[in-house]
């Protein structure tokens, strides 16, 4: 019956992050997945997260569905963290927001609306993009193009080329933005790039899919949310799926959310209710656990205040190992192939090494990164960043 099925091929990052977890060298390292671990190499539970479980377990109760749409009070949070507290749309009732199973569950229900709404559009992705992007629309079935992002000669942005390609796409065409911390390569617009890309999609009537996985690991939680305000602000109708998945270290509650910006509530209510229906068809209703925690430290000043403290304390440790790896690279890396460990933001940095480069530092060193050349600086430490440096000098034939 499935003899004709072929063998899955794997995927580029869980599937090495699998990997990982079976090689038997007790030196490993692991820079390949995009999670944040802490100086001793672990996954951290954050003291928040801990305290809203605490709060939580003192009053369980009984577990019933989750509405389709997922727990009120989440969404309500999610609005307000995306879009700001003072958001007009907000205050309009103008957006209509989900609870999903996670960044990807957003994406793919954002994606499954479209292709029923916009059934001639084509997605637009940057080049390069998360690998997953491709996936998820393709499945959905649409055709995914490129559109001109990452300047690897400079390590910086081809911010011209990137707002010429996309202000000559027709109309309804799906662009897919990263909101900040521009994954894999840790490259973003500036804000005044945000207005006036944000001019060319609306003057152009496109749509854009804003994905912000790492809200919080850029600038702040207010500054990595500029893109989706600006939108907001000029007036564009936009998609936008995030995750807490990093910056909760809730990585497998699954907790994230799809918004729509809509021109009336009227429409926002049909669009939820359309993608109510698709959640429906899926997996009927989101679990529980991780929405009520989420839900918990965003609505107790108290736990907010310190979840933003730990959230803060993550990108200062991620900083401060942008700098160890850098100047651990100092002697063999010169130039921009340096000063991008600095440069880059959030989570990642686009090395420029070669997947061959890539394939002997897992090979030969147990250290793992994406054959894309894309590290996650945050699994580095102090105690294994010479390692990898002098890992990194070595396949580049420096020893
Ligand atoms: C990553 O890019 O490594 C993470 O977002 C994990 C994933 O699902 O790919």
């Amino acid at each position: 019956m499935f003899a004709h099925i072929d063998a899955f091929p794997g995927d580029p990052i869980l599937s090495l992050n699998e990997d990982f977890q079976k090689d038997p060298r007790t030196e490993k390292v692991n820079l390949s997945i995009g999670i944040y671990f802490d100086d001793n190499g672990r996954l951290p539970v954050m003291q928040a997260v801990e305290q809203a479980e605490a709060a939580l377990l003192a009053d369980m109760g009984p577990r019933p569905y989750l509405p389709m749409s997922g727990l009120v009070a989440y969404r309500n949070a999610v609005q307000a963290l995306v879009f700001g507290e003072d958001s007009p749309a907000r205050a309009a009732g103008r957006v209509a927001t989900l609870q999903t199973l996670g960044g990807s569950g957003a994406l793919r229900v954002g994606a499954d609306f479209l292709k029923r709404y916009f059934p001639q559009s084509q997605v637009w992705i940057s080049d390069p993009s998360w690998e997953n992007h491709r996936v998820v629309f393709e499945r959905a079935g649409f055709t995914v193009n490129t559109y001109p992002y990452y300047d690897a000669a400079t390590g910086g942005l081809k911010f011209d080329a990137m707002v010429d390609a996309i202000g000559k796409l027709p109309k309804q065409s799906i662009v897919l933005l990263h909101a900040c911390c521009h994954n894999p390569t840790g490259v973003d617009l500036n804000q005044d790039q945000w207005r006036q890309l944000a001019g060319v999609l609306k003057a152009r009537e496109l749509l854009p899919f804003v994905d912000m996985a790492y809200q919080g690991f850029g600038e702040g939680l207010e500054e990595d949310a500029f893109a989706i305000r600006e939108l907001e602000r000029q007036g564009v109708p936009c998609l936008v799926a995030n995750s807490f998945s990093k910056n909760f270290s809730l990585y497998g509650e699954r907790c994230g959310g799809l918004s729509v910006v809509c021109n009336s509530a009227a429409e926002a209510a049909n669009v939820l209710g359309q993608l109510t229906g698709a959640v429906r068809a899926n997996y009927s209703n989101p679990p529980t656990h991780g929405a009520r925690v989420v839900a918990k430290v965003l609505t107790t000043p108290e736990l907010r205040t310190l979840w933003q403290q730990e959230l803060a304390d993550m990108c200062n440790r991620i900083a401060r190992m942008r700098q160890a790896i850098h100047h651990n690279l100092r002697d063999h890396v010169s130039g921009e192939a340096l000063s991008r460990y600095l440069t880059q933001r959030g989570m990642f940095t686009y090395t420029g090494l070669s997947a061959d480069q890539a394939d002997r530092l897992r090979e030969d060193h147990g250290v793992y990164l994406l054959r894309s050349g894309r590290m996650c600086v945050a699994g580095l430490n102090e105690r294994n960043v010479t390692v990898v440096a002098k890992a990194i000098a070595s396949v580049l034939g420096d020893r």
